[in-house]
């Protein structure tokens, strides 16, 4: 995730069903799944939840992140990934995840890492669920904030509805992008 959500929700980013857990661990993994935050200048707090020995988390930063941050995060128990100059390079992070055995990410937002990683073209399945609370507010967060896209949007291509209480669960496959008709 980015760490604006870090920073805005403080999660803890671990399995709250405990038999997937125990599933986890039956088949030799890790009880929880790594937790990855993109973090160009280790504004990540030492105290956040997503810090805890719950389970392993790597934070990604930039070349530009100030030293004492990076030991910040080291000292705090996060393995601390370098990809970029000025702001994370995703694609070059996720190549360096892959060499770790991190080699499936599920990214649970905000906007702006969402709308970064359909802009490199690195999203290959997206889940939307969509409830029944009416939040709005002008400011909100959308799905895919950014700078939106204007020429070429990303294509989605509806794979299945799942009904979850009074809302649904709606799951796509990203194909090619379109131009603007
Ligand atoms: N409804 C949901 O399921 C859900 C889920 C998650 C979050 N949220 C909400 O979303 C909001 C936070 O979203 P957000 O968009 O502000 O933050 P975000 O996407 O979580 O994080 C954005 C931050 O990530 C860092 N980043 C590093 N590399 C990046 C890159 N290549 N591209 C984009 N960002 C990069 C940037 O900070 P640096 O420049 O400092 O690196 C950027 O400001 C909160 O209100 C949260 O509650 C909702």
């Amino acid at each position: 995730m980015g760490v604006g959500t870090v920073l805005a929700d403080d999660p803890h980013l671990t399995l709250s069903d405990e038999d997937r857990r125990v599933e986890r661990l039956r088949n030799g993994r890790s009880g929880n799944p790594a937790r990855v935050i993109a973090d160009s200048s280790g504004r990540t707090p030492a105290d956040a939840r997503i810090l805890d020995d719950e389970a392993r988390t790597v934070v990604l930063t930039a070349e530009t992140a100030p030293d004492d941050r990076h030991h910040t995060l080291e000292a705090a128990g996060a393995d601390v990934l370098v990809a970029g100059s000025d702001r994370v390079d995703l694609a070059s992070a996720i190549d360096q995840l892959d060499t770790q055995g991190l080699d499936r990410l599920m990214v649970e937002g905000g906007g702006e890492i969402i709308f970064s990683l359909f802009e490199a073209g690195l999203v290959d399945e997206l889940t939307v669920y969509v409830g029944s609370l009416v939040v709005g507010g002008d400011s909100a967060p959308t799905l895919a904030d950014g700078t939106g896209f204007t020429e070429e949007f990303p294509h989605l291509e509806l794979t299945d509805v799942d009904r979850v209480d009074d809302g649904v669960l709606l799951s796509y496959t990203v194909g090619e992008t379109v131009g603007r008709e």
